[in-house]
């Protein structure tokens, strides 16, 4: 079965997130101008010069005027867990508050599950298995039709939640999240009643409830990864979305709700860590789904190991961005800043060690500067914004625990941009670093966010050997204009996706899963069906 995807299938997928163009209209002019208009039109005199003060370039003279998203989305001052068809208030656990991570302003609470509420979740799963896995499949099928297609009916009000909610940059939420959740209900809903295909000669059944712990830097997405195959398979879920982002997992609830997903097929628990890990110790789960830290991911794998239950494990990740001296260096630049300030690079594939060969070096990081001195930081709601909101306080004092470390380890550290960072709210300046060395820690440990570890290669050989050191192997890129290196290298490196001349590319069809500590199995494309059925 195919794993490795050596060509990127696009996805419903925007123009790249930014350009380094301007938009010609609208602009408001900000930065210093140090040289302005001397001419007229028709005139022999020369054109108008422009030229900031620190740069000499047009970069920062003329900028986007705000353009702060308008669509209000009502979100209730409390939410309970979805179980059995319906909203229950919190238990005996209380509650805890959901905020909004770019103002640190208080969202909803929401419940904090205990095992009794996952005690319910689970029976009200298994009452509802006999009569969803015996619906036939075109029926299962119809219904996921009917979200995906509800899902992007919605789309714009669960994108600002989204954006709300984790602080990820609107244009991201609209464009990536919330249109490729929709593409995971599709692309499964047209499996539903073709599992036979998938697997010849053979009659696939449900495992029957599965259990699914998501995190929190792509909400809804994660949550269509994990329900979407899982139900056109005839299985009927326990869901916990992560504690920072549980609210568009809720509003799916409704989205169930108006499509008639029967009750108890889909349910979802609120909490941390311990309302997941009741979920993973639960006798009456038959499967374990999750995606989130390999320090976690260990965890599950030792409590479950005792048990006849299934597991798929999709962990962090340390992933390699190689690029070659022959490759198109701006295109390759433009890889390297998708690759790793994509959503603040909370992402576990992000191309967090990037490999430039020698001969290149000075020119890749020249240009990564000044690229990096484009983007645009700040309010995530602005239409603008490149990169947004840390998702939490915790998740940013770690990201600054790694820039001491890196400067301690004796890394030099890179923040060219311009843009302040807004006085209330999580946010962190992108960065990289030169001068790394394989064995410093910014180079071995996941940081989770917009912070990119700069290293030298001189052979196809030493790359090689250099991104393949390391304890994970979610995922890898490789820039280059040779199609036999891409073949050579793409076999190769210890990757589950190795991106060619891209990354960060999704598709449905195309399945996701890591080597060695970045986890097991794979969801998306046929592939992602076999954890969701016996045969
Ligand atoms: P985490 O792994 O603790 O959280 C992921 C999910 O697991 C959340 O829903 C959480 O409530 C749940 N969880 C936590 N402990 C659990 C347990 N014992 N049993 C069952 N479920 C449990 O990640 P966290 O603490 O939010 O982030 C810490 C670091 O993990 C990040 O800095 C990042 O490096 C990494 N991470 C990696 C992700 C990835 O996709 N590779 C996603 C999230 C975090
Ligand atoms: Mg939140």
């Amino acid at each position: 079965m195919a794993t490795r995807s050596t060509r990127s299938t696009k996805p419903s997928r925007p123009a790249p997130r930014t350009s380094g163009g301007r938009e010609t209209g609208g602009g408001r002019a900000t930065g210093k101008i140090v040289a302005a208009a001397n001419g007229h039109a028709g005139s022999a005199k020369p054109a108008p010069k422009f030229k900031h003060a620190e740069t000499g370039t047009l970069e920062g003279v003329w900028d986007y005027a705000p353009a702060p998203e308008t669509v209000k989305v009502k979100i209730d001052a409390q939410y309970g867990h979805y179980i059995d068809g319906r909203f229950r208030p919190a238990s005996k656990g209380g509650t805890f508050v959901t905020i909004n991570p770019a103002t640190e302003q208080p969202l909803a609470k929401l419940a904090l599950g205990t095992a009794e509420d996952v005690d319910a979740a689970v029976a009200s799963a298994q009452r509802a298995l006999p009569a969803w896995s015996a619906l036939p499949a075109s029926e299962r099928g119809k219904l996921l039709f009917r979200i995906a297609r509800r899902i992007q009916e919605r789309a714009r009000e669960l994108a600002v939640l989204e954006t709300i909610d984790g602080g990820k940059p609107i244009k991201e939420s609209r464009d990536v999240d919330i249109p490729l959740a929709a593409q995971h209900f599709f692309y499964h809903a047209g499996w539903a009643d073709k599992l036979q295909y998938v697997f010849p000669g053979r009659t696939p059944r449900p495992v029957g409830v599965c259990g699914q712990i998501i995190p929190w830097n792509f909400p809804l997405l994660m949550a269509a990864w994990k329900l979407a195959p899982a139900l056109a398979c005839g299985n009927t879920c326990v869901l916990k979305p992560a504690e920072t982002t549980s609210l568009t997992a809720l509003r799916l609830a409704e989205i169930f709700d108006e499509c008639g997903l029967p009750p108890g097929v889909v349910n979802i628990v609120t909490g941390a860590g311990e309302t997941g890990a009741a979920i993973v110790n639960h006798p009456g789960i038959n499967k374990i789904a999750f995606t989130g830290s390999t320090e976690v991911g260990k965890k599950i794998a030792m409590a479950v190991a005792a048990t006849d239950k299934k597991l798929t494990l999709e962990l962090g990740g340390k992933s390699a961005n190689i690029v070659f001296d022959d490759a198109s260096i701006d295109q390759a630049v433009e890889g390297i800043i998708e690759g790793i300030y994509f959503n603040q690079g909370h992402v576990c594939c992000a191309g967090s060690r990037l490999f430039v060969q020698e001969g290149i070096a000075a020119e890749v990081t020249r240009k990564l500067k000044v690229r990096l001195a484009s983007l645009r930081v700040g309010d995530p709601l602005d239409k603008n914004t490149d990169v947004g909101a840390i998702n939490s306080r915790e998740q940013l004092s770690k990201i600054e625990g790694y820039l001491r470390i890196g400067q301690s380890e004796g890394a030099t550290l890179c923040q060219a941009g311009r843009s302040p960072l807004p006085k209330t709210g999580y946010y962190c300046q992108p960065c990289f670093f030169t001068g790394v060395q394989p064995s410093h820690t910014i180079a071995r440990e996941e940081i989770f966010g917009p912070v990119l570890a700069v290293m030298t290669f001189r052979t196809p050989e030493e790359a090689l050997l250099r991104a393949n050191n390391s304890p994970y192997g979610l995922a890898a890129g490789v820039w280059t204009d040779k199609g036999s290196k891409i073949l050579e290298m793409a076999r190769k490196l210890e990757a589950g996706v190795v991106w060619l001349n891209t990354y960060n590319k999704f598709d449905a069809a195309s399945p996701f899963g890591g080597f060695k500590e970045s986890g097991f199995g794979r969801e998306g494309g046929v592939a992602g069906l076999r954890s969701y059925v016996e045969l």
